[in-house]
């Protein structure tokens, strides 16, 4: 077979992995505000079936691979899986996204284990504000962890912010003042509505209007870096400094056009669109004792299928989709 296109001419070389739905925080932008029920154990992919899977998607033209979660490092022996999946063949690039608790004991495992690229949530730089959002008193832990990315050396270091109004888009500027101070790359990511997360148009702060508040301070100059490994956001570089500021706006102008992404849920399923309600079961297929001919072919069809784009945002809101800590972000 020859490379993942769909229907829409869209190739994909970048597989996003969830390894849990676990996490050690509760982001109210991200978890439902009731508790939900947690797979079982049984129910999420054994390490040896992800790296199955992840050489059969590498077969088929996947370059890059995203570990993300829930929160991946809350998984046992992470940096083992990590260590196995870059030595995948056909993987370039191996990329994790933490909430940070606990990097500051992983880093360096990670680091030792071929992961590349580090990104990093941080909503806020005010201690009390960081508990109101994500209901857990980790806003030390978290700095430690970005202190512990960058201090082993990873090739990329980001941070990732979900910018929501009246609650930390004043905080735009500092958050760039902080990109500045440590020559960091932080991107700001429009929030999104997910079931049970208390989204409202009112809260969606447009990227057009971030850029302009960062305006009013820093030169941004537009970054050339778009390759076919390169995630949706749109980056400039901060002039005077050496920091980078990406907009992801999947709200306000969805880039489902250039789309290069595929998503492996914890439980097994592949999802070609974050939005998509339709999941091949993979892991079912691969329990069952399907070969990986047979696999390669379900995963071929589901990102032909794949839609051209998400719906309308009046739409979204409708749509039984899962939360964010199950699909993997
Ligand atoms: N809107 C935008 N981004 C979100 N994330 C989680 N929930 C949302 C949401 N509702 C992002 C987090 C994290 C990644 C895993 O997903 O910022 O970086
Ligand atoms: Fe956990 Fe990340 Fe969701 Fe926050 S955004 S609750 S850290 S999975």
């Amino acid at each position: 077979m020859n490379g993942l296109v769909d229907r829409f001419g869209r190739t994909h070389e970048y597989l996003r992995i969830s390894v849990t739905d676990r996490c050690n925080l509760r982001c109210r932008y991200c978890m439902p505000a009731e508790e939900t029920e947690l797979a079982s154990k049984r129910d999420i992919l054994s390490f040896d079936e992800i790296v199955e899977l992840a050489a059969l998607f590498a077969e088929l033209g996947i370059r890059k691979i995203r570990i993300t979660g829930g929160e991946p490092l809350v998984r046992r022996g992470i940096e083992c899986l990590c260590e196995q999946l870059a030595a995948v063949r056909g993987i370039q690039s191996l990329g994790i996204t933490t909430n940070g608790v606990l990097l500051s004991e992983k880093a360096l495992a990670l680091k030792q284990a071929g992961v590349r690229e580090v990104n990093i949530s941080l909503d806020t730089l005010q201690p009390e504000r960081f508990l109101g959002i994500a209901l857990r008193d980790e806003y030390d832990a978290v700095r430690a962890g970005i202190r512990a990315a960058l201090e082993n050396g990873f090739q990329s270091v980001k941070i990732n912010t979900v910018v929501m109004k009246g609650v930390n888009d004043d905080e735009l500027l500092d958050l760039v003042d902080f990109a500045a101070l440590h020559s960091l790359n932080v991107r700001f990511i429009e929030y999104m509505p997910f079931p049970g997360n208390r989204w409202s148009q009112a809260q969606c702060l447009p990227c057009d209007a971030m850029k302009e508040r960062i305006e009013s301070k820093y030169k941004l100059a537009p970054l050339e870096s778009r390759d076919a490994l390169h995630g949706p956001a749109v980056d400039f570089r901060v002039e005077g400094t050496d920091a980078v500021v990406g907009f992801i706006a999947t709200m306000s102008d969805s880039s489902c056009a250039s789309c290069n992404r595929l998503r492996l849920t914890a439980d097994g399923r592949l999802r070609s669109c974050l939005f998509s309600t339709f999941e091949c079961d993979l892991k079912t297929l691969l329990r069952s004792g399907a070969d990986g001919d047979l696999l390669q072919h379900a995963i071929a069809a589901s990102t032909f299928l794949k839609w051209k784009g998400r719906p309308p945002i009046e739409e979204l809101l409708n749509v039984q989709t899962r939360s964010m800590t199950a699909i993997g972000g």
